[in-house]
């Protein structure tokens, strides 16, 4: 069976910042502090799916997608990361749970979308290796509530992005500039992953899965030099979190001047017995290919040059939709037996979305896209790649991170002073492709 799906996440979508004794979250902090995020904007209020959450159940029944994937927000359940549940967060994803069963619509939950308790960070946050076993500690409480209505459960999302964005560049939550230095958090996340993975197992998950972020590495030229640039940053942003979980060995790091990966990650004996733990499925998140050039400044052994001769989102982002079945049948062509099945856990588009007088969102571009990057999913299926679903990113406009409320993903239009809800077209013509197929 394919599970046919929308995405969204815990900050981006919930609101509810403050109430039924949700903890702050590293999010909170980050977006409150003046500059971080594009005009100030916070996830406080978001969606206010917290409150709105049957409106927007009621939005999946409509679109007739066979699943939706969310995140669980670490802070509502445990507000201070560990020790005590939060009856009431636990209770908030219960009812959300039976609600999409009740709809028909099958829950797939991510442990882990970006928005760490504040007080684990406050003693050091994935830099420090106790957070992986507070993950799975926090993965155990939730999995004992809904493993008997939840069959599918993702640990982590991205990785990659969390610890480049997060630790390496400063530019999202916590907010930290580290560069190299950020690395153990890749380990730290890894480790709490595969822990998770035992919890989840241990309280009757029937499937899990790892989100990462994967982008199809492409060098500028066929000069040696761009080639092994494009090498460099392939080790980082896809193989440094797939290598350990599938083949259980981190890659070799010496483009950065890394002659003992294992030390400079923090890696201990046993971990990556724990971390390579067989999944059910990876989930891979693709938006676009990336063109890696040899680095013009010392610094790190890459330089990112951008795909030219696309067109873009309202992002930037270079629109190849070739490139999923690019990096699909790669996965398969570099794993080979050791690749679990693959869901596409998000793909889709920011867009100018107008919302017209009249009620309409005409998102012609986004349901180009939508079409033209499922029809490289069914390529890659074509050429033997088991992948097994496919989610768009997002159900709703939502807060897009650094971005506040600038780039619209959604399927459905959120105006974010009334909260009113309007499907766009793509939400129709997503329903119709679904019905159809
Ligand atoms: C991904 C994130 C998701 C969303 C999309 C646009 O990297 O997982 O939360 O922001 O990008």
């Amino acid at each position: 069976m394919f599970l046919w799906g929308t995405a969204t996440a815990a900050y981006q979508i919930e609101g509810a910042a403050g109430e039924d004794g949700r903890g702050p979250s590293v999010w909170d902090t980050f977006a409150h502090e003046p500059g971080r995020v594009r005009d100030g904007h916070t996830g406080d209020v978001a969606c206010d799916h917290y409150h709105r959450w049957r409106e927007d159940v009621a939005l999946l029944a409509g679109l007739g997608a066979g699943a939706y994937r969310f995140s669980i927000s670490w802070p509502r359940v445990l507000p201070e990361g560990a020790g005590a549940p939060n009856p009431k967060g636990l209770d908030f994803y219960d009812r959300l749970v039976d609600g999409l069963l009740a709809a028909g619509v099958t829950p797939v939950p991510t442990l882990f979308h970006w928005d760490l308790p504040q007080a684990l960070q406050d003693r050091g946050g994935w830099l420090n290796r106790d957070v992986a076993g507070w993950f799975a500690d926090y993965a155990a409480v939730v999995a004992e509530r809904l493993a008997d209505r939840v069959r599918m459960w993702i640990t982590l999302n991205e990785p990659f992005v969390h610890m480049a964005f997060g630790y390496g560049m400063g530019v999202h939550a916590p907010g930290q500039a580290l560069l190299l230095d950020a690395l153990p958090v890749a380990h730290h996340q890894l480790l709490g992953h595969g822990l998770a993975v035992r919890a989840l197992r241990a309280a009757g998950a029937a499937e899990v899965l790892l989100t990462n972020n994967c982008t199809p590495v492409r060098p500028a030229s066929d000069a040696p030099r761009d080639v092994a640039a494009a090498d460099a940053y392939d080790v980082l942003h896809n193989r440094l979190f797939a290598d350990p979980v599938l083949l259980g060995r981190y890659p070799d790091l010496s483009a950065y001047g890394i002659d003992a990966p294992d030390d400079a990650l923090g890696v201990r004996d046993g971990d990556l017995a724990v971390i390579s733990a067989p999944l059910d499925g990876l989930g891979v998140n693709y938006y676009n290919p990336t063109r890696i050039a040899a680095p013009a400044e010392p610094g790190l052994p890459f330089a990112d040059v951008g795909i030219t001769g696309h067109p873009t989102t309202a992002f930037g982002w270079p629109v190849v939709p070739d490139g999923l079945r690019e990096l699909l049948t790669g996965l398969r062509d570099r794993y080979g037996a050791a690749l679990p099945p693959i869901y596409v856990t998000e793909n889709g588009c920011s867009q100018p979305d107008e919302l017209t007088p009249e009620g309409v969102v005409d998102d012609q571009e986004r349901i180009a896209f939508l079409r033209d990057h499922i029809a490289a999913v069914d390529r890659a299926r074509a050429e033997g790649v088991d992948v097994r679903g496919y989610f768009v990113w997002s159900l709703l406009d939502n807060f897009e991170w650094a971005e506040g409320y600038h780039q619209r993903f959604g399927l459905v239009h959120v105006d974010f002073a009334t909260q009113r809800r309007t499907p766009k077209a793509s939400y129709h013509w997503f329903r119709d492709f679904l019905a159809a197929r």
